[in-house]
């Protein structure tokens, strides 16, 4: 089975061909980052008008890529939610209607199931159960995975999360928007110690996260220094991004001990954008090292948002008989565990 996947859940627009046995054939992906840039965050309606104009010519350039023509493809897979309704609805019109031109069945994936699987597009991919953290810019969750669609949220925030934390914190230092990778890069250079800031919600009981005090602890430490320092020097900045990076995956870390303790797992995914983080990498491989078990991560490029989860989800669902109807079906919010298991 050969499935197109097509991913407008937010700000990037990601077209992929995946193939059950050859694997992945085509990742187109184009990233509305400079669109938004000016505005400090997504705006939802450009972000909606932008997947119109992209889409369609990156599906050309996956066909293109993989050296195949519409013919050779077996169904459609898009994000049906969560994400932006606009954004949504753009991508699934899209999908609908290239599946009933061709007469091949489609399906909406949930984008969450998509970054969860991610893991599936590189050759060391983890077996069934695991605990997987999910961190991008909308979701910070712990789900037990028993199996594809067998999905138990056991912790999430009740804020902001990770990434957007990442996000509002670096546009506080300055850095433009989504400033998660910049933050990163810039607390290379800081120094340990200097700043303490919390780990929220580590000192009770259960697997919540809370990042939105993170965000207002740096806008604290920020203004205080300008009142010392006047404009803030560059040592500051990223000393500051040193410890609040610091904390995020402390607080991170602490949780995923706790919930692999709880549900007896050994394995552990990191999935979404945030996962790309280098210190959140390192810390977790040494935490799973002490306790004995591993650690998956998607490929680099499939951390962020992309065509190809949303092909092999579709592909794992499709090959398995089960397809969406001619309705659209987007669901801007979407609990994971509504989503039915497959088998096998
Ligand atoms: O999964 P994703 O592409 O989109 C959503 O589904 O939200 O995640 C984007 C988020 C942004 O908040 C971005 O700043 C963050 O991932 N991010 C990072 C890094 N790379 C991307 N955060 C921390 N460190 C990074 N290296
Ligand atoms: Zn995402």
């Amino acid at each position: 089975m050969r499935v197109l996947g097509i991913e407008t859940s937010c700000d990037e627009t990601g077209v992929a061909i995946y193939d059950e046995e050859r694997g992945l054939l085509a990742n187109q992906l184009y990233t509305q980052i400079a669109l938004h840039a000016d505005y400090g965050g997504v705006v939802p309606e450009l972000a909606s008008r932008d997947h119109i104009r992209k889409t369609a010519p990156l599906i050309d350039a996956a066909l293109k890529e993989a050296g195949l023509t519409a013919a050779d493809i077996d169904g459609v897979a898009y994000t049906a939610g969560p994400g932006l309704i606009g954004a949504l609805l753009v991508g699934s019109t899209i999908a609908r209607s290239l599946a009933y031109a061709w007469n091949v069945p489609a399906i909406g994936i949930h984008h969450m199931e998509g970054h969860l699987l991610a893991p599936m597009l590189d050759s060391h991919r983890p077996d069934f159960p695991f605990l997987a953290l999910l961190v991008s810019g909308g979701h910070t969750q712990l789900v037990k995975v028993e199996g594809v669609g067998q999905y138990q949220v056991i912790g999430e925030s009740i804020d902001d999360a990770a990434g957007e934390a990442f996000d509002k914190t670096a546009k506080l230092l300055g850095l433009d928007y989504p400033g998660g990778a910049a933050l990163a890069r810039l607390a290379s250079d800081g120094h340990a110690g200097r700043f303490a800031f919390p780990r929220p919600m580590t000192d009770r009981p259960g697997l919540d996260f809370s990042f939105s005090g993170l965000k207002t602890f740096a806008a604290n430490t920020i203004n205080k220094l300008v009142k010392q320092e006047g404009e803030l020097s560059a040592q500051s900045k990223a000393d500051i991004a040193y410890a609040f990076q610091e904390a995020v995956v402390d607080t991170l870390a602490i949780k995923c001990k706790r919930a692999l303790q709880q549900t007896g797992y050994k394995r552990l995914v990191i999935a979404g954008g945030v996962s790309a983080n280098q210190q959140l990498r390192e810390n977790l491989a040494q935490m799973m090292k002490k306790l004995g078990g591993e650690v998956f991560y998607p490929p680099p490029q499939f951390c962020t948002d992309n065509g190809a989860m949303i092909a092999y989800a579709g592909m794992l669902r499709l090959a398995k008989g089960q397809h969406s109807g001619l309705a659209l079906d987007i669901k801007p919010r979407w609990p994971m565990s509504e989503l039915p298991a497959i088998e096998g």
